[in-house]
Order: structure tokens, then sequence, then C-alpha cells
């Protein structure tokens, strides 16, 4: 199959993309932007779905940022698909990748930062310091370059979206925010970019993450409050099923991340896992029985 003649039409410069969606605007289309970067899958793809159901063009930034990973993490193995993924975009029928080098981004002078305060700190903000400063900065920085009307996020990366909620709502930004849920391989496994560095093993025990968010909702729906029960019993799944290295497992507030002891609504679990090398996010929202 020809792909080809619905690629995206690929953006590089910054100053284009933004006079291009104004110029699309000031028409009366409404854009929609999904950031990413890149090794697209169908979680991305999701979004894009999702962006151009709800607007008339989906802008899909591809730019693996520098500035969240860590100095130990895989910033230089992170995988780079541009072909692949300007493919996969073709089947969505995102309109236009916006895919800048480094310094078009972060020109020589660069030195500002978003520092997002309380609900950064904890959980990824623990396990990764200046993740969350890389994010919020690059994000805020693509809101500014393509300045869309919407910009859609999966709930796999729950932090990452209250951390982009809160600067949205500090600084003003005129942006919609949509978030969209998480998408799956059938046997439960959340899809990520990261799932292809897992040996056949390794994507075996992976399941585990899911297992276990499933396992903790069940004990809830059958009148479990007590979050220190269900984080043995999450981390138990963890260990012997995953033989998993936990960075962490929380049971937490879902807006402010901060750990509750016991469940009387809504609440947040989320786990950080490395199976073998790979490092891996999942979380569910889950509920106490009405009543
Ligand atoms: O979720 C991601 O892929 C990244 O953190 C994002 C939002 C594209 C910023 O680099």
């Amino acid at each position: 199959m020809n792909t080809e003649r619905t690629r995206p039409r690929v953006i590089r410069d910054p100053g284009a993309l933004h006079r291009e969606v104004a110029e699309l605007r000031r028409g009366g289309k409404k854009v929609g932007l999904v950031p990413t970067m890149g090794a697209l899958h169908q979680g991305h793809l999701s979004l894009a779905r999702t962006a151009l159901e709800e607007c008339d063009v989906c802008v899909t930034t591809i730019f693996v940022n520098p500035a969240q990973f860590g100095p130990s993490e895989d910033l230089a193995k992170y995988p780079r698909t541009l072909d692949a993924d300007l493919d996969a975009l073709a089947t969505v029928g995102s309109q236009i990748a916006f895919v800048p080098e480094t310094d078009a981004v972060y020109g020589p002078g660069h030195a500002t930062w978003i520092e997002v305060g309380a609900v950064a700190e904890p959980l990824e903000g623990q396990c990764r310091p200046g993740h969350f400063r890389g994010v919020a900065t690059i994000v805020l920085k693509l809101f500014n370059m393509a300045g869309t009307d919407v910009a859609y996020f999966g709930q796999k990366d729950y932090q990452q979206v209250q951390v982009i909620r809160r600067m949205v709502e500090d600084l003003n930004v005129p942006i919609q925010l949509r978030v969209c849920p998480i998408v799956r391989e059938p046997d439960g496994l959340a899809l990520s970019s990261r799932n292809v560095y897992l040996s056949p093993d390794q994507r075996q025990r992976a399941v585990s993450l899911y297992a276990s968010l499933c396992h903790a909702e069940k004990m809830v729906a059958s009148g479990e409050t007590r979050a220190d029960r269900i984080l043995a019993a999450v981390e138990e799944i963890l260990l012997e099923q995953g033989k998993g290295r936990i960075d962490y497992v929380a049971v937490a507030d879902p807006e402010t991340l901060e750990p509750v002891e016991q469940i009387t609504g809504e609440t947040l679990i989320a786990l950080a896992v490395r199976i073998g090398e790979t490092r891996l996010i999942d979380n569910c929202l889950i509920q106490p029985p009405a009543g």
C-alpha cells in the first residue's frame, strides 16, 4: 500500500508551524495538538484519532526531548522511527507532523525552565529528578510554538497530565486539555514506546502490572478500604508474577497525588516497575462501591 500521499506534511520550523496554525484558526478551523516523542503506537494514534474527531486539523509533534531524560536514562537509545511514524500517522489522517531539530527548540542561550510545585514532586518526580521540569518546559514551548485550540494527552502518564494541568491553570495558558484513556494490548499491558525493549520472557512478566491493578480494583470492589493492604497485594503480584523491581506503588488522591490511607472516594493507584532494564508505568482510577 502506498501511504506516501496521505502522510502528514512535515514542518520543522517553529515559526512556520505557528503561522500555519494561526492561519487555520483565522479561517475558522479548530486545531488539535498531539505531543509525542515518536515511536508511535496505537496509544498515540488513538490520541490523534480523538483529535481528528473533535478538531478539523491534527498537528502531531515528534520530538525526543532531551530535557526530560536524566543522565542515566535512555535518551541515546530511545527509539527514533520517523519514517514508520509518518506512515502510522497517515493511517489516521493527522495532517501535520511538527518535527523540530533540537537546536530549534533549545537555542544556544536557552535558560528558562518551568518548575511545577507539589504535584510534580512524588512518584515519578522522586524517581526521576528533573523529569517534570523538562516535560513542563517542552510542553509549554510546544503549546506556544503551535498555538492550537486543544492538546491531547494519554492517561497512562497520569502524573504528567496533572503537572500539565497545574501549569496551564497557574500560567493562564490559553489551551484546552483533553485526556484520553490508556490503550492496552489484549492481555492488558499498557502500550508504551518502551515495550519494544522487552524480551519475550519480560513481555510476559510485564502483564503483572495490569494484573496487579485489576487485583487492586477487585479488592476495593469487594469492600477493602485500607491502602496498606492494597499496596501489599499489588507489590506481591509485581514481585512474584512480574519478578520486577518496584520503583513505587502508590495509592493516592487523584488530584494532589498525596498518599491516602483509607479509600473513601475516587482513588489513583499508580506504579512504576523495572522488568529487566525496562522501566514501565501504569495506573488506574478506582471507586469504592456505592453506599
Ligand atoms: O508523553 C510524552 O511522550 C512526552 O512526555 C511529551 C508530552 C511529548 C513531552 O516530551
